[in-house]
């Protein structure tokens, strides 16, 4: 059944038609997502449009190779899994099932620090590099044997998303009321509730097959072993973000575990080359341009328009990522076009796991691994490690004013 329906994903919109179909809206918007007036999420994915990749014609190469590394870990294409928290809601496969697509793709999987899988059952299933994105449970030191956990499970580097400073407001979520996990208002997600199921008990019994995994899987869909309460037992999902927002991630921390982790770092959330820099300065392997999908901060911009300026003033000195409006293969060479060693996407797996769990994750990355080798053709390039701006066309008012026109 899953792998039918993954076989219907050609591109990013129909992994998100067939996902609306399949879940519930309450779990559907919560994957859409997007924050306030949903500016930034809009303007984000428009804004790859505006990259134009100008084709090398009259050349052929009978293979391009899509390969590149990550921290020195070898991927076979330059697009890695973002976190993303609380997809076992929409179907079981979970953070699990992205384990087994990803390492079938030979590429990297972020875990999120909300995952319902633990870091060791992930480890078990892995084919290659597994990144953990940390956050804290209340406090920095209550990372501590996360992190010890961490190191036994051989994870390669932590990712610090620094741009969650406080809690976002969904108001779309809010118009709904979640009942099944509704009421916090500051997180956009809370504790169980009778209260208002009425308003989406029709929706919800519209979609007996996601009702029937979700009542099943329920005990463990609702659980984050990796945050966990003082006394040492899971949270559930709706407990994290109010811990997580309790204390976020601040510049300051990186020292302390730079001294507790003592592998590589990943920052992200970079939107500015003060930043940047900052993380540079604080001694970050790598970075990821990121407006978190426009998930966070609305008004917030395009994560491509300022990678270009960003990747001048680090890419010397730190590996620049990219993520936010990654929508398929022409996307990704546009970011790495303009200087991303890779990317990172979110929606355009969250919702083909939706639509059909592990089986829709592995569709969406063949699709665009076949998209980007189809690309790379079509554009005259050889190999990802070709890729330059040359290939980007300039903005007509910067080749006016060159001109002198
Ligand atoms: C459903 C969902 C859950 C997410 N959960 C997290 C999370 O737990 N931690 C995090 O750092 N980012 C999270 N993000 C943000 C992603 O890591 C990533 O920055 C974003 O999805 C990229 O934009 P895109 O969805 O347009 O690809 C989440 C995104 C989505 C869509």
């Amino acid at each position: 059944m899953s792998q039918r329906t993954a076989r219907k994903i050609d591109n990013h919109g129909d992994a998100v038609e067939l996902a609306r179909r399949r879940v519930p809206k309450i779990v559907f918007h919560r994957l859409e997502g997007g924050t306030f007036a949903g500016q930034t999420q809009r303007e984000t994915v428009d804004a790859f449009e505006h990259v134009r990749l100008v084709p090398r014609v009259g050349t052929h190469f009978e293979r391009r190779d899509l390969g590149t590394t990550v921290l020195g870990h070898r991927i076979s294409m330059p697009v890695l899994t973002a976190p993303a928290g609380g997809i076992r809601l929409s179907h079981p496969d979970g953070e699990l099932g992205v384990t087994r697509a990803v390492g079938a793709a030979g590429t990297i999987q972020i875990v999120p620090a909300m995952t319902s899988f633990p870091i060791e059952a992930i480890a078990d299933a892995a084919a290659g590099p597994i990144f953990f994105q940390l956050s804290y449970p209340g406090s920095l030191e209550a990372v501590e044997p996360v992190l010890e956990r961490l190191k036994a499970a051989k994870v390669a580097a932590i990712v610090l998303t620094i741009d969650m400073p406080a809690g976002y407001r969904r108001e779309r979520l809010y118009r709904e009321r979640d009942a099944l996990h509704g009421g916090n208002k500051a997180a956009g997600w809370g504790g169980p509730t009778l209260r208002n199921f009425h308003r989406i008990a029709p929706d919800v019994l519209r979609h007996p097959r996601w009702l029937y995994r979700y009542a099943r899987d329920y005990r463990d869909a609702v659980r984050t072993p990796m945050l966990c309460r003082p006394d040492g037992s899971p949270m559930y999902v709706w407990e994290a973000p109010g811990a997580l927002f309790s204390r976020p991630v601040v510049w300051a921390d990186i020292p302390w575990l730079h001294d507790h982790w003592q592998g590589s770092i990943v920052v992200k959330g970079i939107l500015s080359v003060e930043d940047a820099r900052r993380a540079v300065d604080a001694g970050a392997s790598a970075i990821v341009v990121s407006n978190h999908g426009g998930n966070m901060f609305d008004g917030a911009p395009p994560s491509v328009t300022v990678l270009p300026d960003i990747v001048d003033a680090v890419g010397g000195q730190v590996e620049v990522l990219l993520d936010s409006g990654v929508r398929r293969g022409t996307d990704v060479l546009r970011a790495v076009a303009l200087g991303a060693r890779a990317v990172l996407i979110g929606r355009s797996y969250a919702f083909a796991h939706a639509a059909a769990g592990e089986a829709g994750v592995r569709r969406v990355l063949e699709v665009y691994r076949t998209d980007i080798d189809r690309a790379l053709a079509l554009l005259g390039c050889g190999s990802i490690a070709e890729l330059d701006r040359s290939y980007v066309q300039q903005r007509r008012t910067e080749m006016l004013s060159t001109t002198g026109g």
